[in-house]
């Protein structure tokens, strides 16, 4: 049974990653090919070809029909086949597999699970990614480990500290408590940790040219599955919202985390950082996509190495939980949570196609 959360939307690419070639990317453990057509609507389907699964990203467009480089059953844009060689007569079962798609703030999101409950609505938003208020560098590393990792990671910043030491990482972030709240309902996590007089690391000094200490803020907000979002908010000490909410002296930085599995052992590791200063400052734009790159790589390399470990570890071993832990706790649970709900209705369509 998979341990997958199905039924959800997942972030499949980058709107600019998929253009007239195809192009593959397996979700979920579901090899897919991506394109658009002629008048630019993006396309996902099964990237196996019904016949003999020649995986038809290896294969050629024709206009927006996929030809397969083996023997050339020929797709249309929904999946079906609309040519096979050397007969008339097409086969009531040649049709492969196609995903629904949405593009929306500067992703390409497809619905892994039944057709009829991919809700657009359902998707979270980033707004800031395509918005001209802010200016965003952005980015994907391939991660060799577990999906859950890289959410434990993610809802736990104090390894900040450690493992992002000269980069984003101060003493204080491991030392200030945080806050965690829940929201069953909507299925949302979001963890708070406010520093009052911070140490600055390079990656805001260099880049909001603030010199001494900060008021630094971090607030996390995760739409399970995929979408981590934290607000971070730099200031000089002392600088806080005005009572209306207007907070003109503060520098804004908005991470966006897509976290989308690729197999059981493998996930697509999207990042963007979006700031709402220095807009046209193409030396900015440089220095935090080449750091926030770097920073992603050092998580990668640490959790790369800790699916070694689980993989390698006899059953059973257990692990400590403490305070820091307890976004990433919530998270887990609603994991669990959604992937029974997925399993639950995959077996509801099992006893209905039976
Ligand atoms: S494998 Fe695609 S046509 Fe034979
Ligand atoms: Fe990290």
């Amino acid at each position: 049974m998979t341990t997958f959360a199905r039924n959800q939307w997942y972030v499949a690419a980058y709107s600019r990653e998929i253009g007239r070639e195809l192009f593959p990317r397996t979700i979920l453990g579901e090899p897919i090919v991506f394109y658009r057509t002629e008048a630019g609507e993006a396309v996902a389907l099964a990237d196996r070809c019904v016949h003999r699964r020649y995986p038809l990203s290896e294969s050629t467009l024709d206009g927006d029909k996929i030809v397969c480089g083996y023997h050339g059953f020929t797709y249309d844009k929904a999946g079906s086949c609309v040519f096979v060689p050397g007969q008339t007569r097409i086969p009531r079962t040649a049709r492969i597999p196609s995903y629904p798609l949405v593009e929306q703030d500067s992703f390409v999101w497809v619905w892994i699970g039944d057709h009829d409950k991919a809700d657009p609505a359902l998707i979270p938003r980033a707004p800031w990614l395509t918005d001209p208020a802010y200016t965003t560098v952005s980015g994907m590393e391939p991660l060799a480990a577990r999906y859950d990792l890289l959410v434990d990671n993610l809802m736990d910043l104090s390894h900040e500290t450690y493992l992002h030491g000269g980069y984003i990482g101060t003493p204080e972030v491991a030392n200030t408590p945080i806050t965690t709240e829940v929201d069953e309902e909507r299925e949302v996590i979001y963890v708070s940790r406010h520093m009052a007089d911070a140490e600055c690391p390079s990656f805001y000094a260099k880049s909001t040219g603030i010199e001494g200490r900060i008021t630094r803020w971090q607030d996390i907000e995760f739409h399970p599955p995929c979408l981590y979002l934290l607000h971070s908010r730099v200031a000089p000490v002392g600088v806080l919202p005005a009572d209306d909410g207007t907070d003109p002296d503060a520098f804004h930085v908005e991470v966006v985390y897509a976290i989308t599995p690729e197999t059981e052992h493998s996930t697509h590791d999207f990042w963007a950082v979006a700031r709402d200063f220095a807009l046209d400052d193409e030396e900015v734009s440089r220095f935090l996509a080449e750091s926030n790159r770097t920073v992603v790589l050092q998580d990668v390399r640490a959790l790369d190495i800790l699916e070694q470990v689980i993989q390698t570890e006899p059953e059973g071993y257990q692990e400590l939980s403490i305070n820091i832990d307890t976004g990433g706790l919530a998270a887990r649970r609603f994991l669990k949570r959604m992937i029974e709900r997925g399993q639950q209705s995959e077996q509801r369509q099992a006893a209905v196609r039976s």
